[in-house]
C-alpha cells in the first residue's frame, strides 16, 4: 500500500541549551536557543553585540538589523544590563568573541527588562555586601557558589559512603559547648535560650544509638572578632564516632578533606581558574597530613618572629604566620588543656595536654577543623567541669551519657565556610558564604 506523506509536516524543534553545552558541543552553523541575562551590551551602527550569561557561562550574541524583524531589533536595543532574554540563532566560531563562539541572532526576545543595574566597576566591598542579593549574579560569586555546592554534596556523599548516619540537632539550646563568652542569648517565653555554638553534645547522644553520626547545620558565635575568618553564623559539619581515638578520627578527616578537594578539582576547575586559584596547591592535598605537637608549633611560631610561649592561644594572626609556608593541611595535636573546652580528654600519659587536634589549612589560612577524643569517664568529666568552674547541674543530660554504658569516642567540627575560603583561595571568609553575618551585618 502506498504511503501518503501529504499530511506529515516537518517541524524542526530547537531545544534550549545551557551556554556551557553550546560552547562544548556546538558546531559551526548549528541552530541554538539560549536563555539568560544581559551581561554586556554595545551597539555599533546597525549591529548590537550582547554578551549573554546564564548559570553556566557567557556567550556573545550578534543582533544585526538585517537578520531579525523590527520588533526583535527593538528588543535588543532595549535589553540593558541584567535584562532577561531568550535568543535563537546560528552558531559561529569567532576567536575574538569572549568564549570563542558567537550566536548570529535570528530571534531576540526581551523577557524581563532590567532597571539600571546598581553594580558597576570599582564599588566598595561594603556596598557589594549591601546588595549581595544582586551581587550573587557576579561571575565570582557564581564560581564560589558552585564550589560551595560541590563541597556540601561531596561531604554528604563521603559520610554516606563511610556508613555514617545524618542526624539533626536543635538550634535553640540551653548550654554552652565552646565556653560562655560567645553565646547568643535569645528570649524564650520568659526564659533564656541560646543559639547553638556546636551540635557536638547532641551528636554524642546519638552515638549510643547509631555509633557513627554527622550533621551539617549552622552554628552561632557571638564573637566580636573582626578577623578574616570569623562569622557570627557559620555552616558547621560535625561528626562523632563511638570507639574511635583521636588518631582514628584524624585519619578519617584527612580522607574526608582529600575526598572533597578531589571532588572540587574534578567538578570545578573552571571556577577555580576564574578565581585565579593556584590549583597545584590543591593537588598536593593527599594523606597523610603531618601531625605536629602544639609545643613544636609554638617553636615554629617563635622562629617566624611571633611573640608566643608555651600556653599561648593561637589566634587568626598567629596561625596565619605559622601556616604561611605550609603546603598541605597539617594537624596540631596535644594542646594544653587550659586552652581547650572541658570536654577534651586529657592524655593519660601527660594530663596537662589533651588528646585533641586542630587541622590547619596551609598558605596562611589556619584552623578549619577542631576535634578530638572526649572524656568518657563520669568522674573525670565531673572533675574537669569543676576545674573550669562549671556547674555539673547545668549539663545533666550530657553527664548522663557517662552513666549508662559509656564508650571511648571522638569527633570533630569542620567550618565549611572556612574550608571554602581556603580551597577557593579567597581573601576573606565573607566571600565564601552567600549572606555573611558579622558584628555589623544582618542584612540582606
Ligand atoms: O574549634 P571549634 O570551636 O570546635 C567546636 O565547635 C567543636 N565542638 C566541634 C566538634 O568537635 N564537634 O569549631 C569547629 C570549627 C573551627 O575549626 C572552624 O573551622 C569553625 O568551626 N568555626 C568558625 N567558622 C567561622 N566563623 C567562626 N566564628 C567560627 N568558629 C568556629
Ligand atoms: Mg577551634
Amino acid at each position: 500500500m502506498p504511503i501518503s506523506i501529504k499530511y506529515i509536516t516537518l517541524k524542526i524543534i530547537i531545544i534550549a541549551m545551557k551556554i556551557e553545552e553550546v560552547l562544548k558541543n556546538g558546531t559551526e552553523g548549528m541552530e541554538v536557543e539560549i536563555k539568560g541575562w544581559v551581561y554586556r551590551w554595545r551597539e555599533s551602527g546597525k549591529i548590537i553585540f550582547v554578551i549573554v550569561r546564564d548559570s553556566t557561562d557567557i556567550i556573545q550574541v550578534v543582533i544585526s538589523k538585517s537578520d531579525v524583524n523590527d520588533e526583535d531589533f527593538k528588543h535588543a536595543k532595549n535589553a540593558n544590563i541584567e535584562s532577561s532574554v531568550v535568543v535563537r540563532g546560528v552558531l559561529r566560531k569567532d576567536e575574538r568573541a569572549p568564549t570563542g563562539f558567537e550566536i548570529l541572532a535570528s530571534s531576540f526576545k526581551l523577557i524581563g527588562k532590567s532597571e539600571n543595574f546598581p553594580i558597576y566597576k570599582d564599588q566598595s566591598d561594603e556596598y557589594l555586601l549591601d546588595i549581595r542579593h544582586l551581587w550573587l549574579r557576579s561571575r565570582e560569586m557564581n564560581a564560589i557558589l558552585k564550589i560551595r555546592a560541590t563541597s556540601f554534596y561531596k561531604l554528604h556523599e563521603f559520610f554516606h559512603n563511610e556508613g555514617y548516619y545524618e542526624v539533626q540537632a536543635p538550634m535553640f539550646v540551653s548550654n554552652a559547648v565552646e565556653g560562655g563568652s560567645t553565646l547568643f542569648e535569645v528570649p524564650y517565653f520568659g526564659r533564656k535560650a541560646y543559639l547553638t555554638q556546636s551540635s557536638q553534645f547532641y551528636l554524642e547522644t546519638f552515638i549510643f544509638s547509631l555509633e557513627n553520626v554527622y550533621t551539617v547545620a549552622p552554628s552561632f558565635r557571638a564573637e566580636k572578632s573582626r578577623t578574616r575568618r570569623h562569622l557570627t553564623e557559620f555552616w558547621h559539619c560535625e561528626a562523632e564516632a563511638a570507639w574511635l581515638s583521636n588518631e582514628d578520627i584524624m585519619k578519617f578527616e584527612e580522607k574526608m578533606i582529600t575526598y572533597i578537594v578531589d571532588g572540587i578539582l574534578e567538578n570545578n576547575t573552571k571556577e577555580l581558574k576564574l578565581l585565579n586559584r593556584d590549583i597545584s596547591m590543591l593537588e598536593k592535598v593527599k594523606p597523610p597530613f603531618d601531625r605536629l605537637k602544639y609545643e613544636d608549633v609554638i617553636k615554629i611560631g617563635q622562629n617566624v618572629g611571633l611573640d608566643i610561649d608555651y600556653g599561648s592561644d593561637l589566634g587568626a594572626d598567629e596561625e596565619h604566620a605559622i601556616t604561611k609556608k605550609f603546603e598541605k593541611p597539617t594537624f596540631v595535636v596535644n594542646y594544653p588543656k587550659k586552652l581547650k573546652p572541658f570536654y577534651h580528654r586529657p592524655d593519660p600519659d601527660n594530663p596537662d595536654v589533651v588528646l585533641n587536634h586542630d587541622l590547619l589549612a596551609p598558605e596562611g589560612y589556619g584552623e578549619i577543623i577542631g576535634g578530638g577524643e572526649r572524656i568518657w569517664d563520669y568522674n573525670e568529666l565531673i572533675q574537669r567541669m569543676k576545674e573550669e568552674n562549671l556547674n555539673p547541674n547545668d549539663y545533666g543530660w550530657y553527664i548522663d551519657l557517662r552513666k549508662y554504658g559509656s564508650v571511648p569516642h571522638s569527633g570533630f567540627g569542620l567550618g565549611i565556610d572556612r574550608f571554602i575560603w581556603w580551597v577557593a583561595g579567597l581573601e576573606h571568609i565573607k566571600y565564601a558564604i552567600p549572606y555573611p553575618r558579622n558584628i555589623r551585618r544582618v542584612t540582606p
